[in-house]
């Protein structure tokens, strides 16, 4: 293999194979060796990849001399991998004619498209459920309830509460599509946490009350400023304050706890600690991993009757990520959750 052909394979960043009219391989690039593994040069094509698609493609391009592509799904180093490979005639000295062949991993495309894909499902599940109800008590109120004041009201109110439901999640819809646009922006206000949190508290007191929860907050100083998006900080507070309430379980405690770090592990520097403790039902280890997904609940059918979107805990991780801060949960069935928000400091 003449030099400069392995030297040009090498340059490109991505995968490259280069065969004989055998198939056997002459040259391969670093990106086919992290790929399909070291030690390629002598094997033949089936034994690297051994998929029809690509095996007819190759032969086709050997026989016929036109570039042919083929999309495969291979096992490779990397797991199960989307490839989209391309296959060309190569003509060089002293091998005489072979094929060059391309990869592309499309494995990560594949997902996002997949997980738009999912995300449509979802939210369009999400909204037909409560308009499907309101257009069943339009009908109701036409017909069988029309003179019946008692039931009126009653319809009424239930159509309020799914008209709700849609604005809320439209709401948190539009906020976490915000969040995710300004994700790689970083924030730059001068934030005081502590008042913050203490307004979220009256916001939530109502709410607490109602649910015979008793809501405190601990802190070992006056003030503490960070910088921050105050904001998006005080959508982090309501919905974590709202979870615990909502999740914590009637007649509890919901503590509120801020404590300073000195040096914090991962993000390696000072840092806050927001703590939302509740002593609710708690979550399954087995949830913990996915909590944080879009419209992932551990009970759809309570979170919906509570008006929850499922999206809060999302909208949470992403401001927490623009504040290149942590998110830790440590929940014990039974015991209660407690969400953690670990901000860094100047
Ligand atoms: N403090 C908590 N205790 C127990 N479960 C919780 C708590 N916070 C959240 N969860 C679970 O996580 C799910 C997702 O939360 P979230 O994204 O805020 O959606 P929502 O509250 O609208 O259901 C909830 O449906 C619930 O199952
Ligand atoms: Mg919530």
């Amino acid at each position: 293999m003449p030099a400069t052909v392995a030297a040009v394979l090498d340059a490109i960043p991505m995968p490259l194979v280069l065969v004989d009219a055998g198939q056997r391989v002459l040259a391969a690039n670093d990106p086919a060796a992290v790929l399909f593994g070291e030690g390629l040069v002598g094997r033949t094509a089936p034994t690297f990849l051994r998929h029809p698609a690509f095996l007819d493609g190759l032969e086709l391009c050997l026989n016929e001399g036109g570039r042919t592509t083929a999309r495969v799904m291979a096992a490779t180093r990397a797991g199960e991998t989307h490839l989209s490979v391309t296959i060309s005639p190569f003509e060089s000295e002293g091998a005489g004619q072979g094929a060059l062949i391309a990869f592309e991993d499309l494995t990560a495309q594949e997902q996002a498209v997949s997980m738009r894909r999912d995300f449509v499902a979802n939210v369009s599940h999400e909204l037909r459920t409560p308009l499907t109800a309101l257009v069943g008590f339009i009908d109701t109120l036409r017909g069988a309830a029309r003179d019946d004041a008692a039931a009126r009201d009653r319809f009424l109110g239930i159509m309020e509460r799914e008209a709700g439901r849609m604005i809320r999640l439209v709401n948190d819809l539009l906020s976490l599509s915000r969040v995710e646009s300004e994700e790689r922006r970083r924030p730059d206000q001068k934030v005081e946490i502590l008042s913050l949190l203490k307004s979220a508290l009256v916001t939530h007191r109502e709410q607490a009350e109602g649910a015979g929860v008793a809501l405190t907050l601990e802190a070992a100083r006056e003030a503490v400023w960070i910088k921050a998006d105050g904001d998006q900080l005080t959508q982090v507070f309501y919905n974590l304050i709202e979870n615990a309430v909502k999740y914590g379980g009637a007649g509890k405690e919901v503590k509120i706890r801020l404590t300073e770090i000195d040096h914090e592990p991962v993000l390696r520097g000072p840092a806050v600690k927001i703590e939302f403790i509740d002593r609710g039902e708690g979550i399954d280890a087995l949830h913990l991993p996915r909590i944080t997904e879009r419209f992932y609940r551990v009970d759809a059918h309570r979170s919906r009757e509570k008006g929850g979107t499922g999206l809060g805990l999302a909208i949470v991780k992403h401001i927490v990520n623009r504040h290149r801060g942590r998110l830790r949960i440590v929940s014990e069935p039974g015991k209660g959750s407690n969400f953690m928000v670990i901000l860094p400091v100047g």
